[in-house]
This record gives C-alpha cells, sequence and structure tokens, in this order.
C-alpha cells in the first residue's frame, strides 16, 4: 500500500532524499555545541586562556552557522518534495476518478471523493513532510546525545537512559489512545463535506422548501461529531507536555544534584555539567518530536488507506484486449439480460429482458418510477455492465466494443443531464468538439433549441452558467439533445429528456428525428404517452420485468398498463388528476 502511494513521488525524489542528510547536518552541528561549550568554560575560562576563548568561540560560530544553512535547506526542500507530493498524489487520483465506472463513484460518493483529494491529501503531505525532517533528526539526536553523555560520565547518562524509557511508555500509552480517535475522524469529514456539497449545489431546492435551518442542523451535528472526536483524541495528548516537563525538571535536579558532587569531588568539570545539561534537553526534545511524529503518522496512515483506495480503485467497465473499433448499425439485442446495482444482492433490478431492436427502429419504454427505464437504457452504452445475459449492439458483445467508439455511437441524454458554465457553442462541442459553426446550428435546428438561441442577445455565444442556471429546464433539455445530436450517433437515447419541453415542441423535435436522422435507432424514455405513441414499438416496463411490446394501437388492446396510463391521461384534456377531480 505504502509502495503504491509513495509511487507519486516521482520527481521529487532528490528533495526527499536530500531533506533527512540536511536535517542530520544539522543535527550534528547542534551536538557538536554543548562539547566546544564545554571546552570554552574548562579550557578557557577557568584557565583564563583568551586565545583558547577566541579560537573554539569562532569554530562555534562556524558550527552554528553551517548548523543554521542545513536547517534552512531541510526545511526547503521538505516543503518541496512534500507539497510536490501532495500535488502529485492529486493529479493520481483525479485521473483515476476519471475512470471510475458510475458503480465506482456510487461506491465512494462525490463528497467521499472530495474530502479523499482535500483533506486526506493535506494529512498525507503534513505526515510526509514530518516525517521527512524528523525520521533521521529526531533518533540521530537521541542517540548522539546519549553517546556524548556516556562518555562525559556514565553514571549520569544512566540517569536519560531511565527517563528515556518512562517516557517512551507513557508516551505509547497515551498515543495509542489518541490514535484511536483520530482514525474515526476522517469518516465524519466525509459526511460534513456531504452536508457542505448538497446544501449548495442543491441551495435553490434548499430555499424554496424553507429547509434552510435543517440544513444548518445537519452540518452543525456533523462538525460538532468532528468536534467531539478531536477533544477526545487531543484530550489524550495534553498530557504530553506537562509530563515531558516534570520529566525535564526530575532530570535536572537529578543531574544537578550528583553533578555539583562529582564537581566538588573532581570527578567532573564545571563545562563538562553545564554540556550534560543540554544533552538532558535535547534528549527529551527529540522524545516529544518522536511523539509528535507518532500522531502526523497515525493519522497519515488512516489517510493512506483512503488515498490508496481511490488510487486502486479500477474500474470494472474497462476496454477489451482486442477491441471493435467499429459500431456496423444502430441494432440493439438484449439476451436473458438481468441487472443488479449490488453485484452480490440477490434481487434484480432488471429481470430476464429479452429484446431486439432493428436499426433505425424508433423505440419507446414506458413505465412507473423506479421501473427500472433508466437502467435498462444506461446498459447500453455501458454505463454499467450487465450482471447476467448479454447485450449485443451492431451484433457484438457491447463489452467488446472500445469504449470511446462505443460510447460516440451509443448517445445518451441522461435524465439529470448538466450544463457546463461556457458558452453554447462550448456545451454543443462536447458532443463533438471538431463540430463547425453550422453543425451546432443544425444539430440546435433539430433539437428545436434554435428558435431560443437566436432570440438571446448574444446568439450561440450566449454565457451559460454552472449547471445551466441562467436557461429554462425545457431549454436546457433541449441543449442537451443537440449536444448529443453532434455525436452524429448511430443510437440516440433520450432519458426523459423532454419532460420540461412543452408538447408541442416535443411533437416538433420528434417530426425532426424522424425527417432528418431515420437511420439512427432512437429510444425515447417518457413519462407521457404523446412523447411515445408514434413509434414503431412501445415497450412497458413493470418492476424490472417486460410486460409488453408493440405499438401504440396494438399496447392499447392488449396492454392493461398501458390502457389504464393511456386513459388516464387522456381523460380530462390530458391531465390525469384534474380528470378524476372532475368526476
Ligand atoms: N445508482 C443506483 N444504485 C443503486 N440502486 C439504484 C441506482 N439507481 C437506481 N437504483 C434503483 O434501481 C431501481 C430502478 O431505478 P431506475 O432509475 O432505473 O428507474 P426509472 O424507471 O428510470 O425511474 P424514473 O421514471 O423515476 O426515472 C430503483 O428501485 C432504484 O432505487
Ligand atoms: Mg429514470
Amino acid at each position: 500500500m505504502l509502495r503504491r502511494v509513495l509511487k507519486e513521488v516521482k520527481e521529487y525524489k532528490a528533495a526527499s532524499i536530500a531533506t533527512p542528510i540536511f536535517m542530520i547536518m544539522e543535527v550534528i552541528m547542534e551536538m557538536m555545541i554543548p562539547f566546544l561549550m564545554a571546552s570554552i568554560i574548562d579550557d578557557g575560562v577557568n584557565k583564563g586562556d583568551m586565545n583558547h576563548i577566541m579560537k573554539v568561540g569562532l569554530l562555534m560560530i562556524g558550527v552554528a552557522v553551517i548548523g543554521l544553512i542545513a536547517g534552512v535547506l531541510g526545511g526547503v526542500y521538505g516543503s518541496k518534495a512534500s507539497t510536490g507530493f501532495a500535488k502529485n498524489l492529486r493529479k493520481a487520483m483525479f485521473e483515476n476518478i476519471q475512470s471510475f465506472s458510475f458503480a465506482s463513484i456510487d461506491k465512494f460518493s462525490t463528497a467521499g471523493l472530495v474530502t479523499r483529494l482535500t483533506t486526506d491529501v493535506n494529512t498525507m503531505q503534513m505526515g510526509y513532510q514530518m516525517f521527512l525532517r524528523m525520521m533521521m533528526r529526531a533518533p540521530s539526536s537521541l542517540i548522539i546525545a546519549l553517546v556524548m553523555s556516556y562518555i562525559i560520565s556514565p553514571s549520569i547518562a544512566n540517569i536519560y537512559l531511565m527517563a528515556v524509557l518512562v517516557m517512551g511508555v507513557a508516551v505509547f500509552f497515551i498515543l495509542r489512545r489518541s490514535m484511536r480517535y483520530f482514525k474515526q475522524a476522517f469518516p465524519k469529514y466525509d459526511a460534513l463535506n456531504e452536508s457542505v456539497q448538497e446544501n449548495v449545489s442543491a441551495i435553490r431546492v434548499v430555499k424554496s422548501y424553507v429547509r434552510e435551518d435543517y440544513e444548518t442542523n445537519k452540518f452543525k451535528k456533523a462538525s460538532e461529531a468532528i468536534y467531539r472526536i478531536f477533544v477526545k483524541a487531543e484530550g489524550s495528548t495534553v498530557y504530553l507536555n506537562p509530563l515531558m516537563s516534570l520529566t525535564v525538571y526530575a532530570c535536572i535536579i537529578l543531574i544537578s544534584w550528583i553533578g555539583a558532587k562529582m564537581i566538588v569531588s573532581s570527578t567532573l568539570t564545571t563545562g563538562e555539567l553545564m554540556s550534560l545539561l543540554s544533552y538532558c534537553m535535547n534528549i527529551l526534545m527529540s522524545l516529544m518530536i518522536f511523539s509528535m511524529m507518532f500522531v502526523m503518522m497515525s493519522m497519515g496512515s488512516a489517510s493512506l488507506g483512503r488515498i490508496y483506495e481511490v488510487l486502486c480503485e479500477k474500474s470494472d467497465i474497462v476496454n477489451p484486449e482486442n477491441p471493435f473499433y467499429e459500431v456496423k448499425d444502430g441494432s440493439i439485442d438484449f439476451d436473458d439480460v438481468s441487472f443488479a446495482y449490488n453485484k452480490n444482492a440477490h434481487s434484480r433490478v432488471l429481470k430476464d429482458i429479452n429484446l431486439h431492436i432493428a436499426s433505425g427502429e424508433s423505440i419507446g419504454i414506458i413505465g412507473a418510477t423506479g421501473s427500472a427505464k433508466t437502467s435498462m437504457v444506461n446498459l447500453i452504452s455501458r454505463l454499467y455492465d450487465v450482471t447476467e445475459g448479454s447485450l449485443k449492439v451492431g451484433g457484438i458483445d457491447v463489452r467488446d466494443y472500445d469504449l470511446v467508439t462505443l460510447r460516440d455511437n451509443v448517445s445518451v441524454v441522461l435524465q439529470n443531464n448538466t450544463l457546463f458554465s461556457g458558452s453554447i457553442y462550448d456545451n454543443l462541442r462536447w458532443g463533438n468538439p471538431n463540430a463547425t459553426d453550422e453543425e451546432c446550428h443544425h444539430a440546435a435546428e433539430l433539437a428545436c433549441a434554435a428558435e431560443f438561441i437566436d432570440k438571446m442577445p448574444d446568439g450561440y455565444n450566449t454565457h451559460i452558467e454552472q449547471g445551466g442556471n441562467n436557461v429554462s429546464g425545457g431549454q436546457k433539455q433541449r441543449l442537451c439533445i443537440a449536444r448529443a445530436l453532434l455525436k452524429k450517433p448511430k443510437i440516440l437515447i433520450l432519458d426523459d429528456s423532454t419532460s420540461a419541453v412543452d408538447t408541442a415542441t416535443d411533437k416538433k423535435i420528434r417530426k425532426a428525428f424522424r425527417e432528418e436522422i431515420p437511420g439512427t435507432t432512437r429510444i425515447i424514455i417518457a413519462q407521457r404517452i404523446s412523447s411515445v405513441m408514434d413509434c414503431d414499438r412501445i415497450i412497458v416496463l413493470n418492476n424490472g420485468q417486460i410486460d409488453g411490446v408493440g405499438s401504440h394501437d396494438e399496447l392499447v388492446q392488449n396492454n392493461e398498463i398501458y390502457r389504464e396510463v393511456f386513459e388516464s391521461q387522456t381523460q380530462g384534456n390530458g391531465d390525469f388528476d384534474e380528470g378524476k377531480e372532475a368526476r
């Protein structure tokens, strides 16, 4: 896992190696200072040797400057390596997310992916920086200081060793407790982001339902959950600092006491006692850094797992080995197709679908909400793969096609389609980046979008806001249809794509399709019978199964569900509820 994630260090390998080297240099320089200090006091001050003080003093300045430069360089390279690493991680994750199938997106949820791309990568970045700067610094500082102390006075160094052991055990238990809480914190971030994302992207709906208070409460709950976990986690780490101070002071008192006795009995010099005291600080500081490093790394390891999941998620919808690059025609064959969103579930959303659609045929699909109309057509362009059975387009299984070829030839106007910020031209050219202006105009005319685009002050250069918020629902649907048409597909699927378009325009669009693209297989999902009644064949879906297939007249005669819907829609001038109330 670690290896896969660390692969993203890439061009920052040199900086990652340089950082600990500079940090070790800094430690060595730091460790020399107490030694030189002792020499100044014992051989210079105590003996009144000015020359020695000058010489060693200059050396000390030199050592300090080198240490300072090494420290700065270590810091610079450390930040460069860690931010670069984070950048590469984000890029790799984003690229992989682009290849995700709809099923993978369902699995992680959009909010979960956003947290992983932001919060988790940031934690990883901080963890990595800490690791690079401290992984060598803390242990080497600890070891060198201990060795130096042993050289000066083994009996005093033993006190340090005891202190290190006591602190080590205490830190271990404290951190074990806090780590548990840190690990719980990240899934809570997902909930927080979900609340923010849902609220902000659907702010208009929230406002129209006057749900601000509810949403604010939801957010408050999510952020309080994070607050509580961090208070718990930090609650145990607060003992670290006082414990540290206690140990330092206890050591200083002990050393001063023992040291004073040793000086009196001439087994230790004043200078040596002074350097021992500095080493004492060094040792305990490194312990402190160690503990911080563990906190960061435990948080980092929680993030590491979450990042790894995104990096290694393999889309189950991938290109086959020797794909077909040509779709012969627009015929579609469903052979015993069953489908479930969750592969392990027993119940199927679609059950035993057998259906053969000839190239150029126009097919209507009608059925109650949740009857799996969308699920059925999503299989054709391989947004999901069938669970059982086989689905052929142009006589070849969809899983044997090159994905781009298949999706270029099967154009779907999704049920919840969206536009992107940019001009109308930009949006239309999502369908075909090389489309000429004339081709764009033609597609817009077929989709009955030209009539309102021409009335806009900037025409096709009119700016569309994010999500298409500055055009009406019906206009948005027509732009989405025009965009799908620009692909010049062999199969065109409209999933409830004219629901917001008035009946007359809806009819005009269908007429244009019939006349202008007669060779294209058209599948139209609709709630209104009038939208599908002139199709060659209509499929009635019920609970994921085909209940009836036939032309409008045939179905009115033979199919109960169809007849009921038809009658209810034609009474009371086409409005079911009105008709009922009138009765
Ligand atoms: N991404 C998904 N993950 C899991 N279950 C899903 C998903 N999308 C739809 N379903 C389930 O599959 C079933 C069929 O849904 P589908 O969207 O195909 O219905 P539909 O006929 O298109 O409905 P509508 O007319 O409302 O658009 C529903 O029970 C729904 O809960
Ligand atoms: Mg649907």
